[in-house]
């Protein structure tokens, strides 16, 4: 405890295993124009679990109205091959969602309520306080089908309709799923909005009133900051983070909103800062180049197009520099 008893964060220790969260095939997928075939998504997930990814956000049991992009969440799964020690999540809203995903081989329902208001009426149709009200029952369903659940807040750091949104909305939101009984708490950068300053805020608040919870960082990079906070968030002391293949992603019900931190450049910051990944980084960057033509157009990913550090070309690819 500091003198003003603020509870001080412990840095994650060079050499320290990180867990990545693969988020792609479901943030990422949900905000193409185009409906990727379901096969094509299968392929792609079982490539990053190849590529040594241990935990992919596969999809979302949402309305396939709202999100006709994951309508196939179910055929996804299924064809999904999980190899040991691989744990596969996927987004529930409410009792329904959580019906369809028990049917499944999903290891953790993923919550999500907004900080809030204006967010949360967009992208689920209703307000915190309703929104919260669906929750209980999801946990009951959870519970009985031997699923784990996860309790994501968005618009953490800020909300593309009403500007800041305060530490105590999101504490508001992480004490209720702690009374729900969920310790496992994923933070979400809705539109990229955190800063390291607000990332200090917002853990600060939290390690005061709810300790015992785990945090995830899901950063968005839509101002270019994602790595910086991914670099704040292990000075804090926090050991997981949701990323995305090629950098994809996106909140179709937030103006504004683009893809999240991407997977390969954040491997690649941490291997080369000496934390442990369990990834291939080769391997991944194929991964990103295979979604890349699959999806049709350039992925703003910086790693899969330099390659990694010490990527060497022949001398005949450029030409000299002579007067
Ligand atoms: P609603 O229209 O208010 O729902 O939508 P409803 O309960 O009134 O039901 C309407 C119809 O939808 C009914 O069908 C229901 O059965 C059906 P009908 O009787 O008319 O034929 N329905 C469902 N069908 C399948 N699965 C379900 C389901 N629920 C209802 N689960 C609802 C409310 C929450 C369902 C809708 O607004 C919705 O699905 N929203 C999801 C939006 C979404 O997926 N947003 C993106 C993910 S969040 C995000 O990206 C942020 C994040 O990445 C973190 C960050 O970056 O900050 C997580
Ligand atoms: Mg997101």
């Amino acid at each position: 405890m500091a003198q003003n008893g603020e509870i001080i964060a412990m840095p994650v220790p060079d050499g320290a295993a990180i867990e990545i969260c693969e988020v792609g095939p479901r943030d990422g997928f949900q905000i193409e124009k185009a409906i990727i075939p379901t096969d094509r998504k299968i392929a792609i997930v079982n490539e990053l679990i190849d590529a040594g990814l241990k935990k992919i956000q596969v999809t979302s049991f949402v309305s396939p109205r709202a999100v006709p992009q994951l309508a196939d969440a179910a055929e996804v799964l299924a064809g999904v091959e999980k190899k040991p020690g691989v744990v596969l999540s996927a987004l529930v809203p409410n009792a329904k969602g959580a019906e369809r995903a028990a049917k499944t081989q999903v290891d953790i329902m993923g919550l999500f309520c907004s900080a809030s208001e204006a967010h949360s009426l967009k992208n689920v149709n209703a307000s915190i306080e309703a929104t919260l009200a669906r929750f209980p029952p999801v946990v009951e369903i959870a519970k009985a089908a031997g699923k784990r659940v996860q309790g994501g807040v968005a618009t953490v750091f800020g909300c593309p309709f009403e500007g800041e949104v305060p530490p105590e909305a999101v504490v508001r939101i992480a004490r209720f799923y702690r009374d729900l009984g969920i310790v496992d708490l994923n933070l979400g950068d809705t539109t990229g909005m955190a800063t390291p300053a607000t990332v200090k805020a917002v853990l600060a608040a939290l390690r005061q009133a709810v300790p015992e919870m785990a945090v995830t960082l899901h950063f968005h990079n839509t101002r270019g900051v994602g790595l910086a906070n991914v670099m704040v968030g292990l000075s804090e002391g926090i050991t997981r983070y949701d990323s995305s293949i090629g950098g994809l992603g996106g909140c179709p019900f937030a103006a504004g909103a683009t893809g999240n931190i991407c997977t390969e450049d954040l491997v690649y910051l941490l291997q080369e800062s000496g934390y442990r990944t369990g990834v291939d980084l080769d391997r991944l960057i194929g991964v990103a180049r295979l979604t890349q033509d699959v999806i049709g157009r350039e992925l703003p990913g910086q790693v899969m197009k330099a390659g990694p550090r010490l990527t060497r070309h022949g001398l005949d690819d450029v030409s000299t520099a002579a007067g």
